[in-house]
């Protein structure tokens, strides 16, 4: 794919994952973000905290009005080519948060693509004109190619600007992930009920003698379309650099669907306890594996991506141990989280609505993270951070 569509950058997109990372960082920071393996550890407490920074300033007058300062003097162009809501909707609504000035193509038969203008002249237009390019495209490496192409513009002295890959091909989703993860902090952080809620504490800790606040030491059930969703690849990856981590993946045995080998490969590598399942109802060493799950990740079943050929084979496939239900939620631990990118398949109904009024079901509070986890990567990539924490402070000493 990459030698036919990007033949100038092969070389560069050949190489391993972990040695491309080290392109679009700068003096520790982020410079374009491509890959869900950019969101290390360190990275994410900085972004989870700045998250919560934006997410309190937002809900007073004043600190509304000093996060509108924050970013006022730069332009986001959202190039989306690729069907989105929440994505798009998220990001316009943080660069809005943030005072950053929007536009967007997401029809490319409005650009002069249709002059066989090349997609990556597009691209190099745009950032004559905006100071961040946030795009989602069906043509995987796309995102990459036009952050390396931003980086050689830099070497020979010319404007560039940061890449954000809102979603590639089958490919990653890296923002997804840092909305998920934020929501996964916000969920596992127990420590905050000792202060407000002590015997809600007492009583978790009674239940489950092993929990603990963060990410690790968990177990993560991913279900669905296993394969082909993006969003999973770029979770995974980054959960990966956590300890004591474990991953079940649930999903019909199909090519198609299952876990790919080289991700596989990867997070085993990576020291991830990685197991595979038919169905929902399996069992692992004796106790089910909904029992046993801290967050469960259900995915929608790719159809887009579907041939004629797959499509056909799906429809005779039982999709029913793939689906949450009452029942099968009652299994989780009481803190569980239960999660979803979206969008979900109405007609599949991975999760149907009755799910919705649990106390675990987190999937809309998930898509509303997406908002504040996005500005608080604006405000990292345009290195406002330290302006931030100034403005939060200076919020809270005018509200006392
Ligand atoms: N989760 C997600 O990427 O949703 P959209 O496709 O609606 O942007």
């Amino acid at each position: 794919m990459s030698d036919v569509q990007f033949p100038n950058f092969s070389s560069k997109i050949d190489r391993p994952t972990s040695v491309k990372i080290q392109d679009f960082q700068r003096q520790g920071r982020l410079k374009h973000i491509i890959f869900g393996q950019q969101l290390t550890p360190l990275l994410m407490e900085k972004l989870c905290r700045s998250a919560d920074k934006i997410r309190t300033m937002a809900k007073n007058p004043d600190g509304n009005a000093q996060l509108r300062n924050l970013l006022a003097d730069k332009r986001a162009m959202l190039y989306f080519t690729q069907p989105s809501t929440r994505t798009f909707l998220s990001f316009m609504a943080a660069c809005q948060i943030l005072g950053i000035t929007c536009n967007e193509v997401r029809d490319p038969k409005t650009s002069s693509e249709v002059k066989r203008e090349s997609r990556t002249d597009s691209i190099r237009m745009f950032s004559s004109y905006f100071d961040v390019i946030i795009m989602r495209s069906q043509v995987e490496k796309f995102a990459e190619v036009c952050a390396y192409m931003m980086n050689e513009l830099e070497e020979q002295e010319q404007r560039s600007v940061p890449i954000i890959n809102a979603g590639a091909g089958s490919d990653e989703h890296p923002t997804q992930a840092l909305l998920d993860m934020y929501t996964i902090f916000r969920s596992f952080n127990f420590e905050s009920l000792s202060v407000n809620v002590s015997s809600e504490l007492n009583q978790l800790k009674r239940r489950y003698p092993d929990l603990v606040s963060g990410p690790h030491q968990k177990t993560y059930l991913f279900c669905g379309d296993i394969s082909r969703g993006r969003t999973v690849r770029s979770l995974a990856t980054v959960l990966a650099q956590y300890p004591d981590v474990r991953m079940f993946f649930v999903s019909p045995d199909h090519p198609s669907l299952r876990l790919d080998s080289r991700l596989k490969q990867f997070l085993i590598g990576a020291d991830v306890e990685v197991h595979e399942f038919a169905s929902l109802d399996e069992t692992i060493d004796g106790s089910p594996i909904l029992s046993e799950t801290d967050c469960f990740y259900m995915t929608r079943i790719q159809r887009e991506h579907n041939t004629p050929e797959f499509e056909s084979q799906l429809s005779q496939m039982d999709l029913s141990p793939f689906q949450l239900s009452l029942q099968r939620v009652a299994q989780l631990k009481s803190f569980a989280a239960i999660l979803h990118p979206f969008p979900r398949d109405e007609v599949v109904g991975e999760i149907p609505p009755e799910v919705d009024r649990d106390p675990r079901a987190m999937y809309f509070r998930q898509a509303r993270n997406g908002m504040w986890a996005r500005a608080a990567l604006l405000v990292h990539l345009f290195d406002a951070s330290e302006d931030l924490f100034f403005a939060h402070s200076k919020s809270i000493e005018r509200s006392v």
